[in-house]
């Protein structure tokens, strides 16, 4: 019988530094990862300052992976890292960690999407066949499905995505980071709902001005911190739910995966499912470590790949900070 082939992915697009393995079974042997925060938990990302960071951890990373899959580099079949997009400076220290492992040890090498791997660790993880994807994360916020050879992005954030709105409007009040989590805990406390803009434009969505709205009203010392919570989830959540519902309903899709880090916030969550409960359709979620950024995902799609063909040499293994989601073949 032949070897099941193992898996060993790289995930560094942006904060996060990580690594799974896994096998074409889909057994998963390890998903470690590290994820890089300023002291004050506050200020956005600099990209020299997360690169040094992913530089310090990969070699600790790398080992706790496989000491916990009971694995050595040597026992693995291939190498896989997220090849796009993402922060340039954060990309290359995944594809050179990829490289080096590939060269050392002979193995072949792959380099995947970091959105459609997003994707494809959500259908191998649940019984999704042909989802509706909501990818709502800090720097992402599209909504995806397969079409004609393609996974397609129908509609997406116009500006910043719905986790960088979150995050940005907490620590504009002063909670902290990630907001996502606190925010929800707030809204639970909320007496009344706010009216915010809604900013729905065909299929795309925009947050900055709703951020730009909220932080004035903050300001102006009138609304309670629990209220503009609990408003500003249910306003930026039921424009989520309104494309991906026009999404499922052009393509007549029948089922909406979750997948990102804010997939999952419990609010949005339930605004999905009681969405899907009323057009008959299914609602598919992850615990929250495969929602968030990590390798085994990297490890998955490279596996994908690898099996229905796909091989890299070590020159083609570079990194492609602004590939699209769209602009990737799907042959496998
Ligand atoms: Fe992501």
């Amino acid at each position: 019988m032949d070897k099941t082939l193992i898996c060993l992915g790289i995930e560094s697009t942006a904060h996060t530094f990580g690594i799974g393995i896994i096998d074409e079974t889909g057994k998963i042997y390890a998903n470690e990862r590290t994820v890089f925060t300023t002291e004050a938990g506050e200020g956005g990302m600099i990209p020299a300052e997360v690169a040094e960071h992913h530089t310090q951890v990969f070699k600790d990373v790398l080992g706790k992976a496989l000491d916990k899959a009971g694995m050595t580099l040597d026992s693995i079949d291939l190498v896989s890292y997220s090849q796009s997009p993402g922060i340039g400076n954060c990309l290359r220290i995944g594809a050179m960690l990829a490289r080096t492992i590939a060269a050392t040890y002979e193995k072949p090498i792959v380099g995947v999407n970091h959105c459609i791997a997003h994707l494809e660790i959500g259908k191998l993880l649940t019984e999704a066949k042909d989802p509706v994807f909501l990818y709502a994360s800090g720097a992402n916020t599209q909504v995806v499905a397969y079409d004609g050879g393609r996974y397609r992005v129908f509609g997406e954030t116009l500006d910043i995505g719905v986790g960088n709105f979150l995050d940005s409007f907490a620590r504009h009040i002063g909670i902290g980071f990630p907001g996502g989590p606190k925010l929800y805990k707030l809204s639970l406390d909320a007496k009344s709902f706010v009216k915010l803009p809604y900013v729905v434009k065909g299929m795309d969505v925009s947050f900055g001005g709703i951020l730009t709205n909220l932080k004035q009203k903050f300001d102006s010392g009138k609304y309670s911190k629990e209220d503009l919570a609990y408003s500003l989830q249910e306003t930026a959540f039921a424009m989520l739910v309104e494309v991906s519902e026009r999404a499922m309903a052009h393509c007549g899709k029948k089922e909406l995966l979750l997948g990102g880090g804010v997939a999952s916030s419990k609010r949005l969550q339930e605004m999905c499912r009681v969405m899907c409960e009323e057009r008959g359709a299914k609602c598919y979620t992850l615990q929250n470590e495969f929602n968030v950024d990590n390798g085994l995902m990297i490890a998955w799609l490279g596996l994908l790949e690898y099996k229905a063909g796909k091989r890299m040499s070590l020159r083609e293994a570079d990194i492609k900070p602004y590939l699209r989601t769209d602009q990737v073949d799907v042959f496998w």
